[in-house]
Formats: C-alpha cells, structure tokens, sequence
C-alpha cells in the first residue's frame, strides 16, 4: 500500500494544484476548495483516507471497492495501483474529470489502470442499479451535506441490498455527528435498519470513528 500512496503522490498533487488554481481564476465564482489544504503538507491524501486504505489491507479481499462520494477518486485509484479492482461514483462532474486526468497520468506506467478503475459521474443510490456490485464493498469517507432521514434510511437499505460489505465514518456519514451520543444515535438507527450493529474498524484520532458491516 505505502508503494502505491507513493506512485499517486506526485500525479494527485499536479491535480489538486490545478483545482486550486482554477478557483482562484475563477475569483470565487466557481470555488473548489475542499482539496486545497492538501496543497501546504504536500498529501495528495486526507489523514483519514491513508489510515483507511491500510486498514483495507488487513480485511478479507473483496471482488472490487466502490467509493461513494469519493470526490476525485484518490482512494479507488490507490487500491487500483494496488491491483484490486474500484470504482469511484461522484456525482459532481468537474471531480470526477480531475481524477479522471490522475487516472491518465498514472496509466503512462501501468497500463492496465484503467481496466480495473473506474470514474462514474452519477448519485448514489439510483446508479447501483448500473454497476456491477457483486462481491464489492461500499466506502463512504465524507459523502458531505446533511440529507433528510427518508433518503438516508432508503441510500442504506440500498448499499445493503447491493453490496457485500460496507466501510464508512459514522462521523460523517450524511451530516456530522461529532458527540459520544450523536455517533450512538446514529448506530442504533443503522443497527435498526440493517438488523445488524456495524463493527468499530478504527478511529482517526480526530472526530472520526470507522465501522464496517458485513451483509453476506
Ligand atoms: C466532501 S466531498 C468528499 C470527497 C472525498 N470522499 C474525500 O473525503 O476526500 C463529498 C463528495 O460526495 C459527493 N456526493 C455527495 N452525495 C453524493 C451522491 N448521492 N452520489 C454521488 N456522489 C455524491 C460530492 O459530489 C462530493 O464530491
């Protein structure tokens, strides 16, 4: 894994100074900052991206990894550089062109990349029903906004429906949840929809606090 966070470092870094540059161009009209703060310590990845993908190491291996809301994609790309299969769903397009152009850049050593990565530009849950997710495990990392309580129990019921297993921060998964309580709530519901309680993974040091669930 340290060989391939390696291999992505200076591609993924190239990348994300060119999203930074475009939203400075731009005066703020189009601002694309989420990664910019990458930019100062020279990690193409969060600190909980790398943490995770070591974690995925030392889990059983899966058919493929499909990210959802992976943004522009560092973690599929990374297990890809390590030969597994993935797939990377966002639904906003400019991220998925960034990796897309990572993607490209890294296929100038590797050429077969691309057969095992995946870019898809659509939202989850409605895309599942394109992709082939046999024997995958789901990822959520930062998925992002608060969503109302229907679209998360339905985007739940459908991860579980379709996927073997799922990887996700239960800090952020669909809106913060940054107290003791709030991530107790949270896994109560998630025990209450899925008729399972997930698995601590690990945690991040900060807020976050890793779970999977194993639904085969
Ligand atoms: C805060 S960013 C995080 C990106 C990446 N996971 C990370 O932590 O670096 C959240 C991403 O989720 C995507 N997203 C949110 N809801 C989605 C959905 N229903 N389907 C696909 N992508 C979604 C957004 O477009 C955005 O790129």
């Amino acid at each position: 894994m340290s060989e391939a966070i390696e291999k992505l470092t200076g591609p993924a870094m190239a990348e994300i100074r060119l999203i930074h540059q475009t939203s400075v161009f731009n005066n703020g009209t189009v601002a694309d900052t989420f990664y910019t703060g990458r930019i100062g310590l020279n990690d193409p990845l969060a600190y909980y991206e790398r943490q995770l993908l070591h974690e995925i190491d030392g889990l059983a291996p899966a058919r493929a990894y499909h990210e959802i809301g992976g943004g522009i994609g560092l973690i599929p790309i990374t297990l890809g550089l390590t030969g597994r299969r993935a797939v990377n769903i966002d639904n906003t397009r400019s991220r998925i062109s960034h990796g897309a152009r990572i993607l490209e850049s890294l296929s100038l050593d590797d050429a077969t990349l691309p057969d095992r990565v995946q870019m898809v530009c659509a939202s989850a849950p409605d895309v599942f029903d394109s992709l082939d997710t046999r024997g995958a495990y789901a990822i959520s990392t930062n998925i992002g906004a608060v969503r109302s309580p229907e679209f998360v129990e339905s985007f739940l019921k459908a991860v579980q429906a379709r996927y073997s297993a799922f990887i996700f921060d239960v800090c952020l998964l669909f809106g913060i949840f940054r107290t003791a309580e709030e991530w107790d709530e949270r896994l109560e519901l998630l025990e209450f929809i899925w008729k399972q309680r997930p698995k601590l993974l690990f945690e991040t040091g900060g807020p976050g606090r890793y779970y999977v669930v194993n639904f085969e």
